[in-house]
């Protein structure tokens, strides 16, 4: 049989139409590092950084009992790799993501989270009751939007590794979580 090259196309997107995949590229997010690959173990740092853009859920699955990190947290992304950036009281901050597969819906929001305890701070900065946006015209809302950074964050936020606005969706059908976290601080 002539192997036909349409119909493996067809197949391939319709393999990753299935799963929902994304990544915010802008600002630069927490990534990898040493901690993380000690922490989350592994299996999970390799099988996460084979697709930054893939859902958490598939690396827990993997890694098992090597996983010693909060992978719901900042996709388990650890401060000690990272730097923070310092944004002002009332700043816009642009935001891309790289949504790289998203038919099936589900929710997302961006927050501050308060690292240490996992709470959000203040209510979410944006939300989507259903995401990705279908009816998105360009440039998209829903992958190109911007934050503003809260006047009254007080001392909550006032050194590196205490926040990170996290950006989250949850893929309801796949029952898959993306999340890319962005360190920050605001000098009070
Ligand atoms: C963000 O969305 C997730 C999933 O729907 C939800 O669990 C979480 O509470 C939301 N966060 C905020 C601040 O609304
Ligand atoms: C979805 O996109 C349309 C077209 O840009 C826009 O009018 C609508 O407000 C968006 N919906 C949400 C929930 O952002
Ligand atoms: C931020 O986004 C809003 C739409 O949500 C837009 O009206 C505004 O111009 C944007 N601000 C900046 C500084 O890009």
């Amino acid at each position: 049989m002539v192997p036909n090259l349409l119909g493996l196309l067809t197949i391939a997107v319709a393999a990753t139409g299935v799963l929902g995949h994304a990544v915010v590229r802008v600002p630069t997010p927490r990534g990898a590092g040493s901690y993380y690959e000690e922490r989350c173990g592994k299996t999970y740092a390799e099988h996460m950084e084979s697709d930054r853009a893939g859902p958490i859920e598939d690396g827990v699955a993997m890694a098992g009992s090597e996983l010693n990190c909060n992978a719901f947290l900042c996709r388990g992304y650890q401060t000690e790799d990272n730097s923070a950036t310092e944004y002002k009281p009332g700043q816009v901050i642009d935001f891309k993501v790289d949504l790289i597969a998203g038919h099936r819906p589900g929710y997302a929001n961006v927050s501050i989270v308060d690292l240490a305890s996992n709470k959000i701070i203040g209510g979410p900065l944006r939300s989507w009751d259903t995401y990705p946006n279908s009816t998105a015209t360009t440039p998209r809302s829903d992958i190109n939007f911007n934050v503003t950074i809260p006047g009254n964050l007080g001392t909550a936020c006032s050194t590196g590794g205490k926040c990170a606005i996290q950006w989250y969706w949850y893929a309801i059908r796949n029952q898959q979580t993306y999340e890319s976290c962005v360190d920050f601080f605001v000098k009070p």
